[in-house]
């Protein structure tokens, strides 16, 4: 069984669908989300759906949070506090109680989803360098920790006691280490790679790839605007910043 975990969906569904079939094509037949699953683009709602047809276990992210009231808005720019906005306005009850009901951390024999730090989750602090990543590697109690909110695909190793970058898109976990693995944003990546990022995880073979699929992004650009939200939305999604 391989496993394909995606996050930073932002409401594109386009991305998504892509992800979803780029990751089937490997042979994934299990999902999970590391939360932001709504916020910037204008399919909020059709992605909680896809979420749900897919049976992704996730997780809340800040957006999905900020979406639904449980957090203010302070520390978003313009942008997103534009795009939270519209986002409020267009989910429907169903999609509230689905947002409402993440939790922030899950947990597999294998592995912990989260969307940014394991020590205190509900802050959303960022972990983008190796020392951000000693409380999460501190408070682990699985060797594989998957995360997001960066928007950029990025794997840390703590072996014997030394944290390290992991330098390679594809990779095999080695016994002994835990693994912080952030795998990239479907909806909204941030490495100047406009395609959307996802991971393919294979417990079998212990192995973590980063993947990318191209989707249609005129189509996703159109409706941001044709929605009404802010036009950069829709610029840096096809520069991938
Ligand atoms: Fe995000």
């Amino acid at each position: 069984m391989r496993y394909a975990i995606l996050g930073d969906i932002h409401g594109n569904l386009e991305a998504l669908e892509a992800v979803i079939a780029s990751a089937r094509s490997f042979g994934v037949r299990k999902f999970f989300c590391i939360g932001d699953i709504v916020g910037y683009n204008a399919n909020p709602k059709e992605c909680i759906n896809k979420i749900k047809e897919i049976k992704a276990l996730s997780v809340a992210g800040n957006h999905d949070w900020a979406a639904i009231g449980k957090m203010p808005l302070d520390n978003l720019n313009d942008w997103a506090k534009a795009a939270i906005k519209w986002t409020k306005d267009n989910l429907d009850s169903d999609h509230i109680k689905f947002l409402e009901s993440l939790n922030l951390v899950e947990r597999t024999e294998q592995f912990i989803l989260v969307h940014s730090s394991l020590f205190k989750p509900e802050k959303f602090d960022y972990i983008k360098d190796s020392t951000q990543c000693l409380d999460t590697f501190y408070c682990m109690d699985r060797n594989l920790c998957f995360i997001g909110h960066t928007h950029v695909a990025q794997a840390f190793v703590a072996k014997e006691n030394k944290m390290q970058f992991v330098d390679a898109k594809t990779f095999c976990l080695e016994d002994k280490c835990k693994y912080i693995v952030n795998v990239g944003s479907v909806g909204q990546p941030r490495d100047y790679n406009p395609q959307a990022c996802y991971c393919i995880y294979d417990p079998d073979l212990d192995r973590i790839e980063i993947k990318r699929a191209s989707y249609d992004i005129p189509k996703a650009q159109s409706k941001i605007y044709s929605a009404g939200l802010p036009e950069f939305l829709a610029k840096r999604i096809a520069v991938g910043e």
